[in-house]
């Protein structure tokens, strides 16, 4: 694995930019698999920059996102069809046909995993994959104990969790379950980049990068990748014992 430490989140933010736009440079046909989140917010603002340049077009890509929340209507301000929409395509060229979000309305959870894990094998698996973090070490919203088996299923979101995104929701906390790509799906990515900024986030970091690699912490299963590079601000690599440069 990769290791690169940022003086801000503004300088993650900005190299996880780069890297989506190299690979869709290199390739417009590109199959790419997103996160939602805080951390993010910031590479896409920086990939609408690229677009309004003229350095960038989503046009041909493929994009999967790796989760959403399950049983709220689809246009709820919280969900990821929407983030998707404000943060990122109502600004590019990204054509509807080609990006997808598991439906948080669906009546059949089970059906709908099982077509959304089609749907990526049948791209070939993502060219990239961005991730973030949650700070019990969850990658999409495979929560501790997910094996590195799981694939595309509906996901129990841990108490934390539910509390760590509870912003915008009337109950306090977050739906109660999600729809998550799973370990082995996120591993079929050729490239794995995880993004983590901020203080929250350096014990679950530290566990990733230097303790044992095991279900209790999802992301930390990303060093058996071959291709996975972690970019940090300064705070979440806080904790490392590492010397980073
Ligand atoms: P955050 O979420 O970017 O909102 O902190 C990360 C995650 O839970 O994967």
């Amino acid at each position: 694995m990769e290791l690169h430490v940022h003086d801000s989140h503004e300088g993650v933010s900005r190299t996880a930019a780069e890297t989506v736009s190299d690979t869709v440079s290199e390739n417009p046909g590109a199959n790419l698999l997103l996160p939602t989140g805080s951390t993010p917010r910031g590479m896409y603002r920086e990939l609408v920059r690229l677009y309004r340049e003229g350095g960038l077009s989503l046009s041909d890509t493929t994009i999967f996102n790796l989760d959403e929340y399950l049983g709220i209507p689809r246009d709820h301000p919280e969900s990821y069809r929407r983030y998707m929409q404000e943060n990122l395509y109502r600004h590019v060229d990204a054509d509807p046909a080609r990006t997808h979000i598991p439906d948080a309305e669906t009546p059949a959870p089970e059906e709908e995993c099982l077509r959304y894990d089609a749907a990526i094998k049948e791209t070939g698996g993502a060219d990239l994959c961005v991730l973030g973090i949650g700070r019990n070490g969850h990658i999409g919203f495979n929560e501790p104990g997910s094996p590195f088996s799981s694939r595309t299923r509906v996901m129990g979101l841990a108490e934390s969790t539910r509390r760590a995104n509870a912003e915008g929701f009337d109950a306090g906390a977050a739906p109660e379950q999600a729809i998550t790509v799973g370990m082995q799906t996120i591993f079929e990515s050729r490239k794995v980049l995880l993004l983590a900024s901020g203080p929250e986030k350096a014990e679950a970091v530290a566990a990733a990068v230097e303790g044992e690699v095991s279900p209790q912490t999802p992301a930390s299963m990303l060093r058996e990748h071959p291709d996975v590079t972690f970019l940090l601000d300064r705070e979440a690599a806080s904790a490392l014992r590492r010397e980073v440069a």
